[in-house]
């Protein structure tokens, strides 16, 4: 029986060499050992801390998995107010405002210039060089603890190099290139990677923010001993503390400016120039935006000197030894008129801002999603605010931020505690408010227009306005029913004369021709939707039958064999194909006539990447055994394939002692493409 202090050191040495592991892999890109062999050093901490829970330390890298239980986030005041910063949108406007520092110092004068990244403010306090809090800006006097969700963030270090107590402040953000993979799997709900940043960070369970890559930069740094006076010398320290810094650093000082070599010398990424060069900086780096993976709205223009900075001080709103530099100005603004909430087809609860409307890239806006309280929580959204409003590319407006809060008296939105629509208590799952009752008439009429609507069983003349009449009428409460209805009994009823009623009949026959593909994925089951479906049938359901059988068995295994089908999914196949009320709405579509199992011989087409190819194989491969399996792929996306070369043919897959064929395909021009090139193109 080892004794605790050998126990300890165990601990400390696993965390310390975890610790070391994580900064090669997260901050330097360098892992030295495997992911496996990571796990493996991890695991064992995890265990020794859940067994000897008293000398589990603080600072401990497992502090980073985040846990399930709910958070609270306490409000703390901050001991220095967090400003906003004074901004300029013209580069004259910038050269006046250094024009007008210049007479308050005779000092030689020297600006910082950082990137104003887009996301969530942090304060993080040190004790002793561990992280002991993470507040967020709040009103910029009180923000919320958050400190159990930061800690799952990679790069915000634990414990520094140095036992310093010091606070920070950074920005937690989100890459360009995560948010949209994220994003597109939470239906494209948040404009932009702040609103992302933000939400996640507000999550009740820390274990879910760990999910979400989330990444840090710190600009600012307190120090109790003030020996440092100048900016620049305050960034490099912030640096070999362990945090990341912005790796785009702009010094400029005017020519006689004494010297900082070791500090360049530590960052030959940072660029120290003269004054006069700042105007062409800023215009590079605005040209240098786009090509980065994180969103920047501006820059930051700093005084290096403290002592300045000091003397400069700050309006109630701004600090005077700062400016922002935006690179855009605002998109448009508006007043929130009201805050609503809609019930979807799955029961989720959405809220949604009536604002004045504003004409935002060519279009009316007048309704806004607020998506979730996370999201009204982290902006401070109530009603009477206004705000500022976005279109990014072709996603739905959102709100950005809050300009200016209402004088009335409003206070931050709350999600209600019933459902609008049926009472029923709402339940709280993730970030989403949820009507649990499947008979919620609000949810009834969107799953029956998300089953008839376009891109789903797409039955022309059943709009929501029919819909609505007819779950009025008592004539259709659930999906099944649409085929039981007698379009007659509409008859008589306002804007229900002979012919619409002939083409509604019309429309739910045609509708029983649809593939099966369209039929699973038209119930508006959870995560179950094109192309889960396509997954699942490739994999060999070709009929809603096999799918239940299996689901009834209850073995997520039996599904997350197919590759792109995850434990999560697998829980929702089983769940609700395993649940007796879906298999009777399904039962009773049968009954109806749909199609329920795939046609034989049916290609699924999972995309058209290969449409207007002519495609030849040859020789032996790795992957495709027997190669006939590659030519399956072309076809799945709307190629063709043919067995010998000619004129006609655009590609030829060549393995390993190809034939004839790669001469012949040589001489015909023909592109010719290896396994390798093949798979990443199935994958791209
Ligand atoms: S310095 C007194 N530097 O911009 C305020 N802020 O309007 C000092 N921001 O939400 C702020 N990048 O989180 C500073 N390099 C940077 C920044 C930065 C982003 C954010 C900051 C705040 C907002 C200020």
């Amino acid at each position: 029986m080892p004794d605790d202090t050998e126990i300890r050191d165990r601990m400390d040495r696993l965390a310390s060499e975890i610790v070391r592991h994580q900064t090669l892999y997260y901050l330097k890109a360098r892992p030295e050992i495997s992911d496996k062999e990571y796990d493996r050093l991890f695991d064992e901490l995890l265990r020794l801390e859940r067994e000897y829970p008293g000398l589990a330390a603080q600072d401990s890298p497992t502090k980073r998995v985040g846990s399930d239980l709910d958070n609270e986030f306490p409000e703390v005041p901050h001991r220095i107010p967090m400003l906003s910063l004074d901004k300029v949108y013209a580069e004259e406007q910038l050269l006046e405002w250094i024009e007008k520092i210049k007479k308050d110092t005779d000092r030689p004068l020297s600006f910082v210039v950082e990137e104003k990244i887009d996301g969530s403010t942090i304060v993080l306090h040190y004790e002793n060089g561990v992280l002991v809090r993470a507040v967020t800006r709040g009103d910029g006097f009180v923000g919320n603890d958050i400190t159990e969700n930061v800690r799952t963030i990679r790069d915000v270090p634990l414990s520094l190099t140095e036992p310093v107590t010091a606070v920070f402040r950074g920005e937690i953000y989100l890459n360009l290139s995560d948010f949209e993979r994220l994003n597109r799997e939470v239906d494209n709900i948040y404009a932009n990677p702040r609103n992302f940043a933000a939400g996640s960070l507000r999550r009740k369970k820390s274990a879910e923010v760990a999910r979400i890559p989330l990444r840090s930069f710190v600009y600012e740094g307190f120090f109790d001993d003030l020996a440092l006076r100048e900016h620049i010398a305050v960034l490099h320290r912030i640096f070999s503390l362990g945090f990341r810094v912005g790796k785009d650093i702009g010094f400029f000082t005017p020519d006689d400016a004494g010297s900082y070599g070791a500090i360049f010398d530590d960052h030959p990424e940072w660029v120290h120039r003269r004054l006069e060069d700042l105007p062409g900086y800023i215009a590079q780096k605005k040209e240098g935006r786009s090509s980065l993976d994180y969103e920047i709205d501006g820059l930051v223009v700093k005084a290096d000197d403290y002592q300045l900075r000091n003397r400069l001080g700050s309006t109630s709103h701004h600090p005077r030894w700062a400016m922002a530099f935006k690179f855009e100005a605002p998109q448009a603004v508006s007043v929130i008129n009201a805050i609503e909430v809609q019930v979807g087809r799955t029961g989720r609860v959405t809220p949604v801002a009536r604002i004045e409307p504003v004409t935002l890239s060519g279009t009316t806006v007048s309704n806004v999603t607020l998506h979730n309280q996370d999201y009204i929580k982290s902006l401070d959204i109530a009603v009477g605010d206004r705000v500022a409003v976005t279109r990014r590319g072709d996603v739905i407006p959102a709100v950005e931020e809050v300009l200016q809060k209402n004088n009335e008296g409003y206070d931050t939105f709350d999600m209600p505690e019933r459902c609008p629509s049926c009472r029923t208590s709402l339940v709280i799952e993730g970030a989403h408010h949820f009507c649990p009752n499947r008979d919620c008439p609000a949810r009834v009429y969107g799953k029956l227009s998300f089953f008839c609507g376009r891109g789903q069983m797409d039955i022309e003349n059943l709009g929501g306005e029919t819909i609505r009449k007819l779950m009025d009428l008592g004539l259709v409460r659930d999906i099944p029913d649409i085929y039981r209805f007698d379009p007659k009994d509409l008859l008589g009823h306002e804007g229900f004369a002979e012919k619409k009623v002939a083409l509604i009949r019309e429309g739910i026959a045609g509708s029983k021709k649809k593939p099966f593909s369209i039929v699973l994925a038209s119930l508006g089951l959870d995560e179950i939707g094109p192309k889960v479906t396509e997954l699942i049938i490739e994999a060999g359901y070709t009929s809603i039958d096999r799918l239940i059988e299996d689901a009834k068995k209850g073995d997520p295994g039996l599904f997350t064999r197919i590759e792109g089908i995850g434990p999560k999914i697998a829980k929702k196949l089983i769940d609700q194909l395993g649940d007796p009320e879906v298999i009777a709405v399904i039962e009773r579509l049968k009954e109806a006539g749909l199609k329920l199992s795939a046609e034989e011989g049916e290609t699924i087409r999972i995309s058209d990447a290969f449409a207007g190819e002519v495609w030849c194989v040859t020789g032996s491969f790795d992957l495709f055994k027997p190669r006939e399996l590659a030519m399956e792929e072309v076809k799945k996306r709307g190629g063709k394939v043919a067995s010998s070369v000619t004129g006609n043919t655009t590609h030829l897959l060549t393995g390993e002692n190809p034939g004839s064929k790669l001469e012949k395909a040589k001489k015909l021009g023909v592109a010719i493409v290896t396994e390798q090139e093949f798979t990443a193109r199935l994958s791209g």
